[in-house]
């Protein structure tokens, strides 16, 4: 018998260098061991793929947790950042950013997001438009689940909107005109007669404490003096009704120079910061940007399902963002590619939910 040529055996059986100590082995979750949801989450890590990701995201967030805890390091600093802080909220020793796309407000990640707002954890939220409103629409009339399939011709004859599987009466928007219409008034009054200079931030702090409703994210971001930016404000239903409004009532100003002060203020006079940015777009570099005047956030973690090939700002990983300085050389930022739907909740019961304790009213 003759052998197998050489070529093919030294191409095939390559040696391998024996591998490092501290490898770490793939192995996965074993359901002999019933169902426990935990150990399942825990057993993400050493999965691979996304699932690694998962892990390594559950971490860096639980970082930014225990460096919350920790006492603030330099309390003579912290006194001057408060003071210099515009929006003046009780300093921790990190502060953390949440960002999220609208849609994400649209779905029931709203819930998750209300509990993080709710119980303090987060300091600085970043949204888009629809972000806002659909937060304070359901607060006035459901949205429902429906199908990607459903036609779009079909759901405009029967005044039904689609956001994905999901499906919101065109009703719902008369309400919210209804419900904003008069507070939009009464801010032109107030600016008017007390010289009130409104913001998008403050207006949303305004509209969390007219909606006056504990399912709402922006009802405790007002109860917990969490500032909300959304620089972008007029993108969606409220720039509808701001337009309708500036025909019938003239004179309303939204200040956005005063906002990115406030935004970036956040960011330069914390003691560290971390950033958890769930989806791209406006809100993603918002944040981002506004770690760069810190030089760089000191955790970040991304979900997303952009990627980077086309160089949009969307996809670009935490690389690119240590690159400009939005997040320090010396981080472990950790993206997850993964829709936020199926993502987000199972993160906070790792970490947000699994640390809280709840104090006695
Ligand atoms: N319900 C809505 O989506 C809604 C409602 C009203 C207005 N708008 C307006 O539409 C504009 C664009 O919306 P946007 O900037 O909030 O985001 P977007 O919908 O444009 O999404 C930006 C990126 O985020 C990522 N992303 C989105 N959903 C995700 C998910 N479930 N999981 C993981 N990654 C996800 C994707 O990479 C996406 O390309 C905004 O001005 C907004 O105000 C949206």
């Amino acid at each position: 018998m003759a052998a197998a040529p050489s070529t093919a055996t030294d191409a095939v059986l390559v040696k391998s260098d024996e591998m490092p100590s501290d490898s770490v082995k793939v192995k996965g979750y074993d359901f002999n061991k019933g169902i426990d949801f935990h150990a399942l989450l825990e057993s993400y890590k050493t999965s691979g793929f996304q699932a690694t990701n998962f892990g390594l995201a559950v971490e860096e967030i639980n970082k930014m947790l225990r460096k919350k805890s920790e006492p603030i390091e330099d309390q003579e600093q912290a006194d001057t950042y408060k003071s210099l802080n515009p929006c003046n909220r009780k300093k921790t020793n990190c502060t953390i950013f949440l960002g999220y796309t609208s849609n994400l407000v649209s779905c029931g990640v709203r819930e998750t997001i209300r509990y993080l707002v709710q119980h303090n954890m987060v300091d600085c939220v970043v949204t888009t438009a629809g972000g806002i409103e659909e937060d304070l629409i359901k607060c006035l009339g459901p949205t429902y689940v429906g199908d990607f399939q459903l036609s779009g011709r079909m759901l405009r004859e029967k005044g039904i909107n689609r956001i994905g599987n999901l499906l919101v009466p065109n009703d719902n928007y008369c309400k919210f005109e209804n419900w904003i219409l008069p507070i939009l008034d009464q801010m032109l009054l107030e600016q008017k007669t007390q010289g009130i200079k409104w913001t998008p931030s403050t207006m949303i702090a305004r509209l969390g404490k007219e909606i006056d409703n504990p399912e709402s994210i922006y009802y405790w971001a007002y109860k917990n003096n969490i500032p909300v930016f959304s620089p972008a404000l007029t993108d969606g239903s409220i720039g509808d009704m701001i337009y309708f409004h500036s025909y019938k009532n003239p004179g309303l100003v939204l200040d956005i120079v005063e906002d990115i002060r406030r935004m970036n203020s956040q960011a330069v006079y914390a003691i560290n910061t971390g950033m958890i940015i769930v989806g791209g777009g406006l809100m993603k570099h918002h944040i981002c940007n506004a770690n760069l005047m810190r030089n760089g956030a000191d955790y970040a973690v991304y979900i997303n399902t952009a990627s980077e090939f086309d160089g949009s700002d969307s996809g670009a990983r935490p690389d690119e963002a240590i690159s400009w300085g939005k997040i320090k050389k010396t981080a472990t930022p950790v993206k997850i590619y993964a829709d936020a739907t199926l993502v987000l909740p199972l993160i906070v019961a790792e970490t947000f939910a699994r640390n809280f304790k709840a104090t006695p009213e």
